[in-house]
């Protein structure tokens, strides 16, 4: 089966091909292709909504074209179309599903809509095969940080969240008190490999709480009182900057790491899967490997280009849904706010 997949629910437009054997459940990425707008919001400091919607509105239609040319795929070899339906921003994934139904309607095609964080959490699978469930997954992007059981596929209950912002909105405001661009994951990635992360203290929010919730609002002022008791930023060194990097990084990934660990204790699976943008982060990923290691918990990863947003996560997660019957509903929408259970 092959399934085109369709991604513009925030700032990347992104297209993908999937050829998937449903009686095996695995399958091949055709192609892949994403055309980031963050230059075009990096000047604002942060994603513009009508800003976005127009970029896509361009950008798609080309990329529908060229990754068809491609593959050397015609329509009529297109068995489904996967789109992301939510959540996201509302003209943002207007823009992405009303191009899906029109090319659906044009060419016959059925269209599958998908929810972005169910992409996110079964990424594993485009590149390795999905762990055996039921796994913990924990999402970290932009908007949202969430611990996820999954029993099966479409079976998802979220087992700790976090009550404010999410990792990533806090390395973006973290990175912005610092005087950084957007988007401020990378970028304090980047700085804090040369620093120490010990020189300035910083608090490990709802660490030691008997729960598997996060919050990380605090931290980001933290950040602030940090920086200002420092002689603010204007004051700070390369070496400065980049240890106040590495502390801002250390205490956001030992806090991801050390909760997930406790999910898939506390819920018996010893399974573990990051997704989303901030499981791009190299720290993360080495800090989970080693920590989860040693409590015999598997670690699965996916490649670091399918952990920040693209479409190959998308026309998978449709093979998928389609691998486990799971049908179009009759009727549906892009949904803006779209709960994942
Ligand atoms: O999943 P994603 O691409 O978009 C959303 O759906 O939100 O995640 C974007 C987030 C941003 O907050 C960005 O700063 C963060 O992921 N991010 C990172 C890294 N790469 C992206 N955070 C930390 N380290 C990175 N290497
Ligand atoms: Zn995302």
């Amino acid at each position: 089966m092959i399934f085109l997949g369709i991604e513009t629910s925030c700032d990347e437009t992104a297209v993908a091909i999937y050829d998937g054997d449903r009686s095996s459940g695995r399958g091949k990425l055709l192609a892949e292709q994403v055309a980031s707008q963050i230059e075009t919001h990096a000047r604002f400091g942060g994603v513009v909504p009508e800003v976005a919607s127009r970029e896509h509105l361009t950008a798609l239609p080309p990329m529908i074209e060229s990754i068809m040319q491609e593959t050397g795929l015609t329509f009529s070899q297109i068995d489904q179309i996967a789109i992301t339906a939510g959540p996201g921003l509302m003209g943002a994934l207007l823009v992405g599903t009303s191009y899906a139904r029109a090319l659906g309607m044009v060419h016959n095609i059925p269209v599958m809509p998908i929810h972005h964080m169910e992409g996110h959490l079964l990424a594993p699978g485009i590149d390795n095969l999905l762990p055996t469930f039921p796994f913990i997954t924990l999402l970290v992007s932009g908007g949202h940080t969430m611990l996820v059981r999954v029993d099966g596929i479409g079976s998802y209950s979220i087992v700790g969240q976090t009550l404010d912002d999410a990792a990533g909105e806090c390395f973006d405001k973290s990175a912005r008190l610092l005087g950084l661009p957007y988007p401020g994951g990378p970028e304090i990635a980047h700085l804090a490999k040369g620093g120490d992360a010990k020189r300035f203290k910083l608090p490990r929010p709802m660490l030691n709480t008997d729960n598997l919730h996060f919050s990380f609002s605090g931290l980001k002022t933290a950040v602030m009182y940090a920086v200002k008791n420092a002689g603010g930023v204007e004051s700070f060194d390369a070496q400065a900057l980049s240890d106040m990097a590495a502390a801002i990084e250390a205490a956001i990934c030992e806090v991801l790491v050390k909760k997930s660990i406790r999910a898939c204790l506390k819920e018996d699976a010893p399974r573990l899967v990051i997704a989303g943008g901030v499981a791009a982060n190299q720290s993360l990923r080495q800090m989970l490997f080693d920590m989860a290691g040693k409590k015999q918990i598997e670690v699965h990863l996916p490649d670091p280009k399918h952990c920040t947003d693209n479409a190959a996560m998308i026309a998978y997660a449709g093979f998928q849904r389609a691998c486990a019957d799971q049908n179009i509903p009759d009727d549906w929408d892009a949904q803006p706010r779209w709960p994942l259970a």
